[in-house]
């Protein structure tokens, strides 16, 4: 099972990597000969797993979106008050947004900002050019009043680069999209993003709150199995990007609360011990009956979580608001001197 080499294409850094590089098989290679096997969660959303996301967003048992955007419906004109503070006029906010595909969302705290200042500009910033024209399309309501300045990037992998602005900027990462990351990761995520930041630039980071077990399994397991077809439509994916052979009928979904991890997971079971070709991956895979393929992980959060993921990323938080039930959070958080790394790195080399 282990090779003295870690013959990973994660080793081999971007730069290096040529052009017949595949990540798609690479990722898949390293998944599926880890111990437990796994699959990341960025294979979900090829067009048939991404229309399988928006049905998930209309479920009954799945609140998140709808939470989140009432919070911004009945908060939006507040939390573009708390974004300028106290700021003198001077230059317009403009609004950045990790992602894309959240578009509608996007459109309540965008109308607020053309509310108070008229123009505003809009930087979205996601890797996948067809989900950037998609809010392009659905913000059209919007448009003569939103100069929209995509850019085709990858947040988590590469630095980011924003062009500069006269006036303040209000970073937008929502829809507890940082909950698809390890704690490490979701840092490095953030001060990837501070960054790019300046002192009265700030943050509004939407997350997903710890609550009653049944609530969250029931929203990553909904009685009419979308979040199941999700899940499996990876392993169709893969049959149709890498002339893979899963059978679908041969793997279950699972739904499960891991408390220690503060996380849902999403697991694929296989039912029968078999044998999987893999040609796009030129791989063979073998899995036991009961054996799973650990697709995603999706944090919940606490107030106190929230407070120490921001403050290890160079953010501190200024207000949160929140929906009558606790379940999500929506937090304004602004750009603090240093982050924690840096004052810590500074007070281990300070002299005594
Ligand atoms: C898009 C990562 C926020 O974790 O709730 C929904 C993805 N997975 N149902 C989430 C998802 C299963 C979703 N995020």
């Amino acid at each position: 099972m282990s090779t003295p080499f870690d013959t990973s294409a994660a080793t081999i850094a971007p730069e290096e990597r040529g052009p017949a590089y595949d990540p798609l098989a690479s990722a898949v290679r390293d998944g599926l000969t880890a111990t437990p096997k796994w699959l990341p969660a960025w294979l979900f959303y090829d067009d048939v797993g991404s229309y399988l996301f928006e049905q998930i967003t209309e479920l009954p048992e799945y609140y998140p979106t709808r939470t989140e955007r009432a919070i911004f419906a009945a908060n939006a004109d507040s939390i573009l008050e708390a974004a300028l503070g106290g700021r003198a006029p001077g230059g317009t906010l403009r609004l950045l947004e990790l992602g894309a595909g959240t578009a509608t969302k996007t459109g309540i705290l965008l109308a607020a900002a053309i509310r108070r200042q008229g123009l505003t500009q809009y930087l979205p910033i996601d890797v996948s050019e067809a989900s950037l024209q998609e809010a392009e399309r659905s913000l059209s309501q919007l448009l003569g009043a939103v100069e929209i300045v995509p850019q085709i990037a990858n947040y988590v992998t590469d630095a980011l680069a924003i062009p500069p602005h006269s006036g303040p900027t209000l970073a937008l990462y929502i829809g507890s999209s940082i909950g698809n990351f390890a704690p490490d990761e979701a840092v490095a995520i953030l001060r990837n993003l501070r960054a790019q930041l300046r002192p009265g630039d700030s943050l509004l980071l939407g997350t997903d709150l710890v609550k009653d077990e049944r609530l969250l399994v029931a929203a990553y397991d909904d009685a009419q199995g979308v979040t199941a077809a999700f899940n499996l439509n990876m392993l169709e994916r893969l049959n149709r990007d890498l002339g893979a052979h899963f059978d679908l009928s041969r793997f279950q979904h699972r739904a499960l609360w891991n408390a220690g991890e503060s996380r849902m997971e999403m697991h694929l079971e296989s039912t029968v011990a078999q044998t999987v070709r893999v040609p796009g991956a030129g791989m063979v895979v073998q899995l036991w009956q009961g054996e799973t393929i650990h697709t995603e992980n999706s944090y919940k959060f606490t107030t106190e979580s929230v407070r120490a993921m921001l403050a290890a990323a160079g953010f501190e938080p200024v207000q949160t608001w929140r929906d009558e039930r606790g379940w999500f959070a929506v937090t304004l958080a602004a750009v603090t001197g240093q982050s924690r790394t840096q004052r810590s790195q500074r007070a281990q080399t300070a002299p005594i």
